[in-house]
């Protein structure tokens, strides 16, 4: 094949060629890479993660996730008029008992600490959207994510408990609710308890390819739900299953998801793509604890410059394909772009 035919085919039909076409044109100054920029953000595309405790007259510093903290009611309240006043997409609420037992009773309560701090966000700021996470692995002494049958999680029980955490959260004034425990058929079960209590238009975000990560270790100290024993491989994904991500989202959708979820975030870039592209659905993904941890820690360190690593993951998760990005971050990024420009960009 003659070196010249090769050449155009890697390049595509349309392109250029030098000296004619010089791509380092568009680059040379801000004006000019600003506008053919193809990946941004604003303030809406982001959701902050917030952990609120049962008990807590002060909130609490969280030594693994600097810059992060366990509320109080109190704090959680002047937390949510920020994340509204800087036009934050969302908060995503955790909440931590006081008690823990192997039902996890406390994820359901009337006044359980989530529904307690679902009410306190929308009395202080009406207009930001109230995410609450559906799971039980912050509720029971166990640290698992369902309901045990000697030393596994069994599936069916642990709908019944998932239905009735996401209709009490609901109840509690939730915009929209969020089941993380990947047990099968979740979403249609919640999807019918919503719907039976009254709360046909209360969305539902899966958390639909959530792999086994390591990188949950310092979200497991803060909400002190490491499990007792086992791990979580028998429910949560292998990190090595691309094709099965996409089997568990089209599941969530037929089931009635409304927005779709690829957790963690930075590690599973294609899988965002191809989720994106397979099913032209909202997508979220969730830059998790230990992607924040990383970069706090490198900063510190002084070995990569905080804000330029941030957005450029952030812009990585858009380029991949995401819609919301949900991060630890989001308060910190919101301020720098409400001070300096108004879109994320590198
Ligand atoms: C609850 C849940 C977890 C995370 C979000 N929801 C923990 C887990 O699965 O162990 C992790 C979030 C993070 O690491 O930031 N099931």
């Amino acid at each position: 094949m003659p070196t010249e035919k090769r050449t155009a085919d890697i390049s595509g039909p349309f392109s250029g060629r030098y000296p004619a076409t010089r791509l380092r044109r568009l680059r040379r100054t801000p004006a000019l890479r600003r506008l053919v920029q193809e990946s941004a953000w604003s303030a809406g595309n982001l959701v902050l993660p917030c952990f609120v405790k049962e008990g807590l007259a002060q909130p609490e510093p969280i030594p693994s996730m600097p810059g992060v903290v366990r509320h109080s009611l109190k704090s959680l309240a002047s937390a949510a008029k920020e994340a509204q006043a800087l036009g934050l997409g969302g908060v995503l609420l955790f909440g931590l008992p006081r008690r823990k037992d192997a039902q996890g009773r406390g994820a359901d309560a009337a006044d359980g600490i989530v529904q307690q701090g679902v009410r306190a966000i929308k009395r202080a700021a009406p207009g930001l959207a109230v995410m609450t996470d559906v799971c039980l692995c912050e509720y029971t002494d166990h640290g698992h994510c369902g309901i045990l049958r000697g030393r596994s999680v069994a599936n069916d029980a642990t709908l019944k408990r998932l239905a009735a955490i996401a209709v009490s959260q609901a109840r509690a004034g939730a915009d929209l609710v969020a089941p993380s425990a990947m047990m099968d058929g979740q979403v249609r079960a919640i999807r019918r308890a919503l719907d039976a209590a009254g709360f046909a238009d209360t969305p539902i975000m899966a958390y639909a390819a959530k792999y086994c990560s390591a990188f949950y270790g310092p979200f497991r100290e803060a909400a002190a739900s490491a499990p007792a024993f086992g791990d979580r491989r028998g429910y949560q994904m292998s990190p090595a299953n691309r094709e099965e991500a996409l089997r568990e989202v089209a599941l969530d959708i037929e089931e009635g998801a409304d927005l779709v979820m690829v957790k963690p975030a930075s590690a599973y870039l294609d899988v965002i793509r191809a989720v994106k592209e397979r099913f032209h659905w909202p997508t979220a993904c969730y830059q998790v604890s230990g992607e924040y941890a990383m970069l706090k820690a490198a900063a510190a360190r002084g070995w990569v410059d905080e804000a330029r690593a941030t957005d450029e993951l952030l812009t990585a998760m858009r380029r991949a394909g995401a819609d919301l990005l949900i991060t630890y971050s989001a308060v910190t990024v919101a301020r720098r772009l409400s001070t300096t420009r108004t879109t994320g960009r590198q």
